[in-house]
C-alpha cells in the first residue's frame, strides 16, 4: 500500500510551496494526549500532522519547521479583528483556549521570512469548523435510537427519516456528528495512535458534495472494514474479500487487481448466454403458476435467480435453486447454510429463532452451545462447497478461463504480482455471493413491485421491449410453458427504460443502505469541517438518494418512484449532482459488479415483463424495506405478487387456428390460458363459451377505432386499419374520439364499448390533442380507477419527433389513461415518427401485430383469404383505397368540373369544409435586395367565418401541386390530362376528411386527371422505403427489380431517395419496366394535406377579413428539381382579386392573449413567427384605442438583416411610439460588421428587466421554430431563472414546468 509513502510526497510538496508562498495551518490540542496537530492548508490541498506537545512558541514553531521542511516559520493568530503574528506562549494559550473555537484549536498563518507579506492563499485561509452536532444524543445507547426506532423498517431507512428529512436537514444540515455507544475494537496497526473511541463520534452525510470529496480524496479516506464489531462478526463468517476488507490490507489489494477483470464489459457479454438461460428458467417455472395466482415469498425466488446466476457466470456451476424452488426440492446446500451464515453474522440467528420459543426457555437446553454448533456446521458445509468448487475447477471439470476462481487459482495479481491466498479464497467467493446475489435480488423485487403498481411504468416498458425486441419480443405459443421473449445481447444496451426502471428501484432502495469511509489522519472537509484521524464517514445513500434538490424538481415527489429520472439527458437537464447517484460506491473501492446486475436486472425484466403480467395482491400495502425475510439488503417485506401470463400477440397465424380448434375442441379455459391464450373476455369475467363461439369465417367480433387528427393522417390510418379489420373478420368502425363521447357504446351507457375491442390512433399538437379529441382529452382523467375495466384497448400514435418535448404527449396519454381507469391493453402502444420517411412501416406492422393480438385474445378465426394474405406477406385483406380514383372511358357521360364547383359541392354536402377566400392584398415584406420573399396577404373572410377567428389562430390554406410535377406526372402515365377522373369523396368522417381533399365513400365528382393530380394528392412527397420495397415486389424486370430493392435498403433508401429529395414520379422514371395507373399511383401518394399559417391579424382592427405573413419556400433538390412550396408558391403567386383554397383553424390551446389587457406580455417571434404577434399587436392597439390599459410588452424579433427581412419594421416601430410595445428587442444573425445574435441572446441580456415582469405575472408567446429556437429560448428563460431569480437548475426546470402548466408559456412552433 502506497499510503504512507504518499503521504510523505505530499508533505514535501505542501514543505516546498509553504516556503515559497505562505500558507495558513490550523492548530490544536488534543485534550487527551495534549499532543498538538496540525493541518496545513496549501491551494486546495488539506494535510494532517501530529507534533509532539509543544511547550512554547518556539517549539512549536520549530516542531512546524521539521515536519514541514521550512526555515524561519512566522505563525499569524486568527482574531475577529486580524491576524497579528504570534509572540509568546502566552498568546498561543489564549489563542488556544478561546472560547468561541469548538475543536480545542486555533487557525495560525504560517510563513516563511522572505514571504512577506502573506501570500492571498494564506490571506484566504478558511476558518476552521466542528463538524455540526446532530441530534443530542442519549447516555449510554448515543444516537443508536435514531437507527432502530421510527417505522421505516431499516436502520439506514429511520436513519435517514430521523436526521437528514427536509425539515430535519434545516435543524442540523446535511452533515452531522452521530455520537454512537462503543462498539469499535482495537484498530490494529493503520490508526494505532487514534484517539480511543474516536471512531464512534462518526460524521454522517448526504451530502453529494461530500460524497465527491471522498472520491477525489481516496488516500485521505480509505474504506477501513472491520473496525466496528458488526463489521467484525461479517468478517468472521465471510472471510477477508474484497467487499468486507481493508484498503490497506495486502488482500483486497491483491484481489482488486484479479478480480474486477472478470465482470468487465466484454466479459459480460460472455455470460449473456448464462444469463439468458437462468431466466428462461426462471420464467418457465411462473409459467407454471395459474392465472392470476399469487407468488408468495418472490424475494425467495429472486435470491435464487440471482444467486444461481453469479456462481454460474463467474464461477461455472450450476447450483440449480431456481429449477429446485419450481420443483418444490431442497436447494442447494450452500443457499442454506451461506444463508445462516449470514443471519448469524447480521446478529439474527437467535435460540428462538432456530429452536422455537420452547427451546429458548427450557433451561434443561443449552441454546448458546446449540447456535454455535449450528453456526460452525454452516460455516463449515460453506467451506465444503467452496473447496469442491475449486476442486472441480482445478481438474477442468466447471469454469474454464473465464472462472473467477481459475483467475485466484492460477492467475497473478497484476497490481501486485501476487497471488491470492489460498486460505482467502473462501472470502473472495463469500464476498462475491454476498455482494452479488442479495444486492441484485432485493433491487429486482423493487423494480417488481414498482411496476406492478405502476401501470404506466409497465405500459412504456412494454412500448420498450416491443420496439428493442421487434418479432423476437413475443412469447412463442408453442414454447409453452416455457413462455419465451429472448432480447440478443446486443438488444440489451438498448433497453433503456428498463434500466431507468432498475436504477429508480436502486435509488428509492440502494441495497447498500451506507457506504462508509474512514479519516486516515486529522484533516477537514469541504475545507471547513475539521475531522479527526480514525472518525468514521457514513454515506446515507438512503437520503442522498431521495434528496428533494437533486431528485425532486420536475420529476416530481422524490420519494415516488419515477424512472424518468434515469433517461438519458434526465440528469443533465435537472442540474443533479453527479455524486447523488451513490449505489454502488465510489472510486476504488465502487461494486466490480454493477455492470453484470445492470445486465441480469435488464435481461430480467425484459423477459419477465413481456411474459408476465404482475400485480400485488388485493389489500397489499406498501412494503416496508427489510431484511427480515433474510439477506444483508433491505427488500419489500414479505412481497407477493399475482401473476398473469400475457396474451401471445405476435403468435404465428398458423397457431391461431389450431388454438382456436383446441379451444372449440372443448379445451379447458385454463388450458387455453396456460398457452397464454386466455381470451380477454374470460378476464373480464364473461362466459369464454361466448367468444369461441363467434369464432366463424366471419366472426363479426366488435372493433371500433377511435381517431384524433386534425389533418386527417390519423383519420386515414383509422380508415386503413378499417379495412384490414374488416377482411380479418371483425365488424369494424371507425369514429372521432369526441363523437364516441355522444354515443354511449358500453350496455351500462358508457362511452366505451365493453364488447369487443376499441383502438385508438391519435396525433398531438403543441402537447395537446386533437381538435377532434379535445373533450375526450377532458373526460378520460374524470373516470374513475378501474370503471374501464371491460374494455380492451390498444393505442398507435403519430407524432413528430421535432416536437421533442412533447412527442407523442396526447397517444401517450390516452394509453396510460384507459389503462389507469383499469382497462386492459391488447398490446403495448406503439407510435410512427413523421419526421422519417419510414413512419408508415411501423404503423403497418402495429395494423399487423394489433389484429392479430386481438384474434388471439377473442379467440377468432379470421376468414381463410386473410391467413392466406398474411401468409404470403401480400397486403393483408385488401384495405380501401385511400383516394378512390377512377379514369372515366371516354363514352361515358360527364362533365369534369371546375375546382370552384368541386369546393361548393363539398361544402354542401359538408358545411364545415374548405372556402375559397379572396386576396384582398398581396405585398412585400422583405427589402429590396433581399434574395427571399415574404408575403403579408390580406383575405376576404366568408360571414360565417369572419367574426369567429381570435388573434392567434391558424388559417389553414391548401396548396397545390406545381405545373411542372404535374406535367410529370402525366408524362409517366402516359395521359394528356384531360382525362376525366371520377373521385368518391368522403364526407362521413370527422372533420379531418373535410380538411384534406380527397378521402374515400360519399360523394362522386368528376374532375379533370389534371385538376385531381394538381389538387389531390402530394406529388412533391418523398416515397417511403416501404413503397419502394412495394414497387420492387411488383417490377417485373429482374435487373431493376434487384436496383430497387438496393434502393429499399437503409443506405441505399438514405443515399439515392430520401437524401436526394427524390419524387415518386422522379422515381418511376428512372425504372421503365413499372407500369403504373392513375389509381395507383394516387395511393402510393401521400393526400395533399393543408399547411397552417399564423394569422397575423386580429378582428377588431380589420372585420370581415384577416391576414397571413408567408414565406416563400423555394429551392433546389439535390437531384436537381426545382421546388416551389405547394402552399407558398401558390399563396405567393395568387393576385389581388385571385382565390385561396383555405379556412380558418381556431386553436384549442390557449395560445390567446390574457384576459386582463394590464398583464404584461413577452412575445418571441423571429421571422415568420412574428405573425401571430401581429394579430396580438393590432388588438392591444384595438382594445387600448378602446380606453383599456395595457400592460407592459415586449417583443424579440429576429431575422439576418435590417436591410434584408426586418419585416413589419414600420409598424413595429409604430407600435413601439404609441406605447402598444414597451420595448422592441430585434437580433441580427447576419448584420454586415456585427456578429450574430438570436433572440435567445437578447432574452439573456434582458434577463433582469424580463425577470420583474415574471414575477408581475407576464405570459410569454413564442412562435416560429420548433426544432432550435424553442428549446433555445426555453432554455434562455431558464438561464434567467438561475441567474436573475437564484434558483439552481432543478428549481428553474420545475419553475418553467410551473409556467407551463398555469399555460403562461405558450408556444406555437413548427418544424421547418
Ligand atoms: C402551426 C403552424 C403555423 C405556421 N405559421 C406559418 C406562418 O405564419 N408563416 C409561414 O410562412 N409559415 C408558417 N408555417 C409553415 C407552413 O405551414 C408551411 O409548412 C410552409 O409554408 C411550407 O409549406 P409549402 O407547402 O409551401 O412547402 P412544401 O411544399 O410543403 O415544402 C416544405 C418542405 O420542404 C422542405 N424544405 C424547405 N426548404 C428546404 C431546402 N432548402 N432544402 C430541402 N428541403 C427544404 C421542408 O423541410 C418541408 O418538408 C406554419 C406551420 C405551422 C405548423
Ligand atoms: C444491484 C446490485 C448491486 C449493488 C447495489 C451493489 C452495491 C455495492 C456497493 C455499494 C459496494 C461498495 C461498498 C463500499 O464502498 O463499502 C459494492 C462493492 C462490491 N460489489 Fe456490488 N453491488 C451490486 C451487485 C454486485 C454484483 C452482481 C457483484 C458480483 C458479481 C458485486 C460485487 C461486489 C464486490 C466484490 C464489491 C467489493 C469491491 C471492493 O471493495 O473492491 N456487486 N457493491
Ligand atoms: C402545429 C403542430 C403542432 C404539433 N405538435 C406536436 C407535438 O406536440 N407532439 C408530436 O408528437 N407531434 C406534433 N405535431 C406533429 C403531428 O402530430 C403530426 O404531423 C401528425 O401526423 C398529425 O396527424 P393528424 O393529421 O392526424 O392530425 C405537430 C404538428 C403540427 C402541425
Amino acid at each position: 500500500m502506497q499510503l504512507p509513502e504518499g503521504k510523505t510526497g505530499l508533505l514535501a510538496g505542501a514543505a516546498l510551496a509553504a516556503t515559497a508562498a505562505g500558507a495558513a495551518a490550523y492548530v490544536y490540542t488534543n485534550k487527551l494526549t495534549c499532543e498538538q496537530g496540525v493541518v496545513v492548508f496549501l491551494d486546495g490541498s488539506k494535510i494532517g500532522i501530529h507534533l509532539g506537545k509543544c511547550e512554547s512558541i518556539d517549539e512549536l514553531k520549530g516542531q512546524v519547521e521539521e515536519k514541514l521542511h521550512i526555515e524561519d516559520c512566522r505563525l499569524f493568530v486568527e482574531q475577529a479583528e486580524g491576524r497579528p503574528e504570534l509572540s509568546s506562549s502566552a498568546e498561543l494559550a489564549a489563542a488556544l483556549a478561546s472560547p468561541a473555537l469548538r475543536v480545542s484549536g486555533v487557525l495560525l498563518l504560517l510563513a516563511t521570512a522572505d514571504s512577506q507579506p502573506l501570500s492571498s492563499t494564506a490571506q484566504q485561509a478558511p476558518k476552521l469548523l466542528a463538524i455540526p452536532a446532530g441530534p443530542k444524543p442519549l447516555p449510554l445507547v448515543g444516537s443508536f435510537l435514531l437507527y432502530k426506532q421510527g417505522g421505516q423498517g431499516h436502520p439506514a431507512y429511520n436513519f435517514a427519516a430521523n436526521v437528514f428529512a427536509p425539515e430535519k436537514r434545516a435543524v442540523w444540515g446535511d452533515t452531522v456528528l452521530i455520537v454512537l455507544p462503543h462498539s469499535g475494537g482495537p484498530d490494529g496497526e493503520v490508526l494505532k495512535d487514534v484517539q480511543p473511541g474516536l471512531l464512534d463520534y462518526a460524521v454522517a452525510t448526504c451530502d453529494p458534495e461530500v460524497v465527491a470529496e471522498l472520491l477525489a480524496r481516496q488516500d485521505d479516506f480509505p474504506k477501513l472494514w472491520g473496525r466496528r464489531k458488526a463489521e467484525r462478526s461479517l468478517q468472521a463468517v465471510a472471510g477477508n474479500g474484497l467487499f468486507t476488507s481493508s484498503t490497506l490490507d495486502k488482500d483486497w489489494q491483491v484481489a482488486h487487481g484479479l478480480l474486477p477483470r472478470a465482470f468487465n464489459q466484454i466479459r459480460i457479454k460472455n455470460y449473456f448466454g448464462v444469463l439468458l438461460d437462468k431466466t428462461r428458467s426462471f420464467v418457465a417455472a411462473w409459467a407454471q403458476m395459474p392465472q392470476g395466482g399469487t407468488i408468495e415469498g418472490v424475494s425467495d425466488w429472486l435470491t435464487c435467480m440471482t444467486a444461481d446466476a453469479v456462481v454460474k457466470a463467474a464461477m461455472g456451476m450450476d447450483m440449480g435453486n431456481v429449477e429446485a424452488k419450481a420443483a418444490g426440492q431442497p436447494l442447494h446446500k450452500f443457499i442454506d447454510a451461506f444463508r445462516f451464515c449470514l443471519k448469524s453474522a447480521l446478529g439474527r440467528a437467535t435460540v428462538e429463532s432456530e429452536f422455537g420459543s420452547l427451546a429458548a426457555w427450557n433451561p434443561f437446553f443449552d441454546g448458546a452451545a446449540a447456535l454455535a454448533k449450528k453456526k460452525a456446521s454452516a460455516l463449515q458445509a460453506s467451506h465444503d462447497v467452496v473447496s469442491e468448487l475449486l476442486e472441480r475447477t482445478r481438474k477442468g471439470e466447471i469454469g474454464g478461463p473465464q472462472s473467477v476462481l481459475s483467475a485466484m487459482l492460477n492467475d497473478v495479481s497484476p497490481s501486485t504480482g501476487d497471488y491470492v491466498r489460498l486460505q482467502n479464497i473462501y472470502g473472495q467467493v463469500m464476498n462475491l455471493m454476498i455482494a452479488g446475489h442479495e444486492t441484485t435480488a432485493a433491487t429486482l423485487a423493487w423494480a417488481l413491485y414498482y411496476i406492478s403498481t405502476h401501470p404506466e411504468v409497465e405500459a412504456k416498458a412494454l412500448a420498450e421491449i416491443s420496439a428493442v425486441l421487434g418479432e423476437r419480443c413475443e412469447p412463442r405459443a408453442d414454447d409453452v410453458p416455457k413462455l419465451r421473449c429472448e432480447p440478443r445481447a446486443d438488444d440489451v444496451p438498448k433497453l433503456v427504460y428498463l434500466e431507468a426502471c432498475f436504477r429508480e428501484a436502486l435509488r428509492l432502495h440502494p441495497a447498500v443502505g451506507t457506504v462508509t469511509r474512514d479519516v486516515y489522519a486529522d484533516t477537514t472537509l469541504k475545507g471547513t469541517w475539521f475531522v479527526r484521524k480514525g472518525q468514521r464517514v457514513d454515506i446515507n445513500n438512503v437520503a442522498l438518494q431521495r434528496r428533494e434538490d437533486q431528485w425532486g424538481g420536475s420529476f416530481g415527489d422524490p420519494n415516488a418512484y419515477n424512472p424518468e429520472r434515469f433517461m438519458p439527458g434526465a440528469a443533465e437537464a435537472s442540474g443533479r449532482h453527479p455524486n447523488a447517484f451513490n449505489p454502488w460506491g465510489f472510486g476504488v473501492r465502487a461494486c466490480i459488479g454493477s455492470q453484470f446486475a445492470l445486465w441480469e436486472g435488464k435481461l430480467f425484466l425484459c423477459m419477465v415483463l413481456r411474459c408476465f403480467k404482475f400485480r400485488v395482491p388485493e389489500g397489499f400495502a406498501r412494503p416496508l424495506p427489510s431484511t427480515a425475510d433474510g439477506g444483508a439488503a433491505p427488500t419489500p417485506h414479505h412481497l407477493a405478487l399475482r401473476i398473469w401470463k400475457r396474451k401471445e400477440s405476435g403468435a404465428v397465424l398458423e397457431s391461431i387456428s389450431s388454438q382456436v380448434a383446441a379451444a372449440k375442441a372443448g379445451a379447458a379455459a385454463p388450458a387455453a390460458a396456460q398457452k397464454g391464450a386466455a381470451p380477454a373476455a374470460a378476464q373480464h369475467g364473461a362466459a369464454p363459451a361466448a367468444a369461441t363461439a363467434a369464432a366463424e369465417a366471419s366472426h363479426g367480433t366488435p372493433l371500433l377505432i377511435l381517431y384524433g387528427s386534425n389533418t386527417g393522417t390519423c383519420e386515414e390510418l383509422a380508415s386503413s386499419l378499417a379495412g384490414q379489420a374488416a377482411a380479418a373478420g371483425f365488424a369494424a368502425k371507425t369514429a372521432s374520439l369526441d363523437s364516441v363521447l355522444a354515443t354511449p357504446a358500453g350496455p351500462a351507457g358508457g362511452a366505451l364499448p365493453e364488447a369487443g375491442a376499441l383502438l385508438v390512433i391519435s396525433s398531438t399538437y403543441n402537447g395537446t390533442p386533437p381538435d377532434n379529441a379535445a373533450e375526450f382529452a377532458r373526460w378520460l382523467p374524470k373516470q374513475a380507477d378501474g370503471s374501464l375495466s371491460k374494455v380492451t384497448f390498444g393505442v398507435f400514435g403519430v407524432g413528430n419527433s421535432q416536437w421533442a418535448q412533447t412527442y407523442q404527449a396526447f397517444p401517450t396519454q390516452v394509453a396510460l389513461g384507459l389503462a389507469r381507469a383499469g382497462a386492459t391493453q391488447v398490446m403495448e402502444m406503439r407510435c410512427s415518427d413523421v419526421d422519417s420517411n419510414d413512419w408508415m412501416e411501423a404503423f403497418d406492422e402495429w395494423q399487423r401485430e394489433v389484429l392479430r393480438g386481438l384474434l388471439v385474445t377473442f379467440g377468432v378465426n379470421p376468414p381463410e383469404a386473410y391467413v392466406a394474405a398474411v401468409n404470403s406477406g401480400a397486403a393483408a385483406g385488401e384495405a380501401k383505397a385511400r383516394l378512390q380514383l377512377r379514369l372515366l372511358e371516354a363514352s361515358e357521360p360527364g362533365q369534369a368540373l371546375s375546382v370552384e364547383t368541386v369546393i361548393a359541392q363539398l361544402r354542401a354536402a359538408k358545411p364545415d369544409g374548405y372556402h375559397l377566400l379572396e386576396v384582398l392584398e398581396n405585398r412585400e415584406l422583405q427589402g429590396p435586395g433581399a434574395s427571399r420573399s415574404t408575403r403579408h396577404v390580406q383575405l376576404a373572410l366568408p360571414a360565417g367565418e369572419a367574426g369567429q377567428y381570435s388573434a392567434g389562430d391558424h388559417l389553414e390554406v391548401m396548396g397545390n401541386n406545381d405545373k411542372a410535377l404535374v406535367a410529370a406526372a402525366l408524362k409517366r402515365l402516359g395521359l394528356t390530362g384531360a382525362e376525366r377522373v371520377e373521385w368518391r369523396a368522403n364526407i362521413e368522417g370527422g372533420s379531418g376528411s373535410a380538411r384534406s381533399l380527397g378521402g374515400s365513400g360519399g360523394l362522386s365528382l368528376i374532375l379533370s386527371v389534371s385538376d385531381a393530380l394538381t389538387w389531390l394528392v402530394d406529388l412533391a412527397a418523398v416515397p417511403s422505403k416501404r413503397t419502394v420495397s412495394l414497387l420492387a415486389e411488383g417490377c417485373p424486370c429482374p435487373p431493376e427489380a434487384a436496383a430497387l430493392r438496393q434502393l429499399a435498403t437503409e443506405e441505399g433508401y438514405k443515399e439515392k431517395v430520401s437524401g436526394q429529395r427524390l419524387t415518386l414520379v422522379e422515381l418511376l422514371g428512372q425504372f421503365q419496366s413499372l407500369s403504373v395507373s392513375l389509381d395507383q399511383l394516387a395511393n402510393l401518394l401521400p393526400r395533399m394535406g393543408p399547411r397552417y399559417y399564423s394569422i397575423s391579424s386580429s378582428p377588431l382592427a380589420r372585420p370581415g377579413t384577416c391576414s397571413i405573413s408567408v414565406g416563400l419556400v423555394a429551392f433546389t433538390t439535390p437531384s436537381g428539381r426545382p421546388h416551389r412550396g405547394a402552399a407558398s408558391a401558390t399563396i405567393n403567386a395568387t393576385p389581388v382579386g385571385g382565390k385561396l383554397l383555405g379556412s380558418v383553424r381556431k386553436l384549442s390551446s390557449s395560445f390567446r392573449l390574457p384576459q386582463d389587457p394590464s398583464t404584461p406580455v413577452i412575445m418571441i417571434g423571429p421571422g415568420t413567427g412574428v405573425a401571430p404577434m401581429m394579430g396580438f399587436l393590432q388588438e392591444r392597439a384595438a382594445l387600448a384605442a378602446g380606453g383599456a390599459s395595457l400592460g407592459p410588452a415586449h417583443l424579440f424579433f429576429g431575422c439576418r438583416s435590417s436591410a434584408e427581412d426586418f419585416i413589419y419594421r414600420a409598424e413595429l416601430e409604430g407600435y413601439v411610439k404609441s406605447g402598444v410595445l414597451a420595448g422592441l428587442h430585434v437580433a441580427f444573425s447576419r448584420e454586415p460588421g456585427a456578429s450574430k445574435v438570436y433572440v435567445q441572446d437578447l432574452i439573456l441580456q434582458q434577463g433582469p428587466a424580463l425577470w420583474g415582469l415574471f414575477e408581475a405575472g407576464a405570459h410569454v408567446y413564442v412562435c416560429g421554430d420548433a426544432r432550435r429556437m424553442a428549446p433555445d429560448v426555453r432554455n434562455a428563460f431558464k438561464e434567467m431563472a438561475k441567474s436573475c431569480g437564484g434558483r439552481n437548475a432543478a428549481a428553474a426546470e420545475s419553475w418553467m414546468g410551473g409556467l407551463l402548466e398555469a399555460k403562461r408559456y405558450l408556444e406555437d412552433v413548427w418544424a421547418g
